[in-house]
């Protein structure tokens, strides 16, 4: 079946006058961004990019590198139609071209899926991917929409139910929209920005096979990621950006993960982090079969009881929209509670508001760091101190120390590593990703919480970065902190976690000692294996 839209896409574009592309050759340059400049001006005194000439050629995966506000997104988006670059060329296909907005580039055929998702939250799934079709307008059938997404997302592993609303999507769910979003317009170049932050590991394995048959097709794939197995395993060349400038550009079979990993960052030692032993505390946590409703009044979580101690670490494994989102929003006051109980330090706070889980010593690092996590339009030192603030010693006698609350903010600056041109002038809004979460974790655990409730907390960070917040939960686990931690990286779960539990379709399957099992078992129960 031919479909229609590619017809569409294929209509009126640089795949000109109407006619089927020319077959790919392999390792013709699809798109090539020479000498990019750019400027925030007023914002930053140095380039944001600085020179970067990248090409993508048919038939590769190009992985992009670089640490937390390197640049790697700015590139994309420009790449894309979402930025316009103060200076330098791009070209496609041999052409130059002006990439004047993502249209632009989807009917170049250029297509990214953003590591901050930019759908539409009140609208469905479908309707969402709709937008990006050139020809859409009401009369566009939406169910030829819906079929093609179910058909896509079948194909392709990652489920997605076309009629959902964005608003209801877990933050792994969204991603996969992303994803597939990008899949419907079928781009010969198609730029993912750090899509697996957020996969269960099935689907990420998925998505590399999608990417190698695309890329074995012809297409091009520009591939940004943290992570360096990904890179070693998925890319044929991998191009590393510092500080806006491009370092390297090299064969991915004739570079090693330690040299990326100086190229990024210099001489640092990486090394894991030890776990120490805790002396196990009180309950912190304890919920007794609690029931929480989701999207349109279906249980979400459905009958869950844990307990969580001080100086301990519970992971929660689980794929994405499994009720995880729903029992961390529950037990941080943020969603109503259906039938159950809700215990921290002993204390029925079932029901109670957001603000009073906060003065009960509770910390939440949320999964939706942009729209829960952080006021985007609020500069960096308000975003730093929103919980604070109002509490001595920065306040007393409702009167703002604000030269005590700078020093603060500046500390946690430091600390975190935030990168950012200034306290009280920089929004939230222009922060990079992985800084965006730095200040999240800034924020959350300088003050050395009672109880924390992380989902991914190491979400987007660069290897220094992830390797900090990995130090800073064992203090804090040492020093007492109870730690539940919600999180689709087993990996990361078993680095932390002293126990991990399974949750699978609101229940939880199982609770094992970290010890006695290991990653495939816990995959299995999180594909909803019994075992
Ligand atoms: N609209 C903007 N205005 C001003 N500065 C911006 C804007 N968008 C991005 N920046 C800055 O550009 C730099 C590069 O950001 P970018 O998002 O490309 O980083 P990144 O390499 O993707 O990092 P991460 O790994 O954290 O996602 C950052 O310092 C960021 O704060
Ligand atoms: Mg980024």
């Amino acid at each position: 079946m031919v479909n229609p839209l590619r017809k569409l896409l294929f209509r009126g574009s640089s795949r000109e006058n109407g006619q089927r592309p020319t077959k790919l050759e392999k390792g013709e340059v699809l798109l090539r961004a020479e000498g990019i400049v750019k400027e925030f001006p007023g914002v930053w005194t140095h380039l944001i990019l600085d020179h970067v000439t990248f090409d993508v050629r048919a038939g590769e995966i190009h992985a992009l590198l670089g640490e937390n506000g390197a640049g790697k997104t700015v590139m994309a988006n420009i790449l894309s139609g979402f930025y316009m670059p103060s200076s330098g060329q791009i070209h496609v296909r041999g052409r130059q071209v002006s990439i004047n907005s993502p249209k632009d580039a989807l009917r170049l055929g250029i297509g990214m899926a953003h590591q901050e998702t930019t759908l539409v939250r009140p609208l469905t799934v479908a309707e969402n991917i709709a937008l990006g079709i050139s020809e859409f307008d009401l009369s566009y059938p939406l169910s030829k929409v819906e079929r093609r997404v179910r058909e896509l997302s079948q194909r392709y592993g990652l489920e997605v139910d076309p009629r959902a609303r964005v608003e209801d999507l877990s933050a792994g769910e969204q991603q996969r929209v992303e994803i597939l979003k990008t899949l419907y317009y079928e781009p010969y170049v198609l730029i993912l920005d750090e899509p697996t932050s957020v996969l269960a590991p099935q689907e990420a394995e998925q998505l590399f096979s999608i990417l190698r048959s695309m890329a074995a097709d012809g297409r091009g794939i520009v591939y940004i990621t943290h992570k360096l197995e990904e890179v070693m395993e998925l890319s044929d060349r991998v191009s590393v950006l510092r500080l806006g400038k491009l370092v390297a550009t090299k064969q991915t079979s004739q570079t090693t993960k330690e040299e990326l990993v100086r190229m990024m960052i210099g001489d640092v030692a990486i090394t894991p982090t030890k776990r120490g032993r805790a002396k196990k505390g009180e309950v912190a946590l304890e919920l007794r079969d609690l029931h929480v409703l989701g999207a349109e009044g279906s249980p979400a979580v459905d009958g869950v009881s844990i307990q969580v101690r001080g100086g301990e670490i519970l992971g929660i494994a689980g794929v994405a929209g499994n009720g995880q989102r729903e029992l961390v929003e529950a037990i941080t006051g943020m969603r109503g509670v259906e039938a159950g109980r809700i215990l921290i330090f002993g204390e029925d706070m079932t029901g109670r508001s957001p603000r009073a889980f906060a003065d009960q010593g509770v910390s939440h690092i949320p999964e939706e760091r942009r729209r829960i996590g952080t006021a985007e339009g609020m500069s960096l030192a308000e975003n730093l101190m929103m919980r604070d603030y109002r509490l001595p010693p920065f306040s007393k006698r409702g009167v703002l120390d604000r030269s005590l609350i700078s020093q603060h903010a500046q500390r946690m600056v430091s600390e975190f590593g935030i990168m950012a041109p200034d306290l009280w002038d920089t929004e939230a809004r222009i922060l990079s990703g992985g800084n965006i979460q730095r200040l999240i974790l800034a924020r959350e655990l300088w003050r050395e919480p009672r109880l924390i409730i992380a989902a991914h907390p190491t979400y987007g960070l660069d290897l220094k970065a992830v390797q900090h917040t990995h130090e800073l939960f064992s203090r804090l686990r040492g020093k007492g902190s109870a730690i539940l931690l919600v999180s689709e990286d087993l990996e990361e779960i078993f680095a932390m976690s002293d126990r991990i539990a399974v949750m699978f379709r609101g229940k939880i399957v199982d609770v094992k000692g970290a010890r006695e099992t290991n990653p495939d078992e816990i995959g299995l129960m999180m594909a909803g294996s019994q075992i």
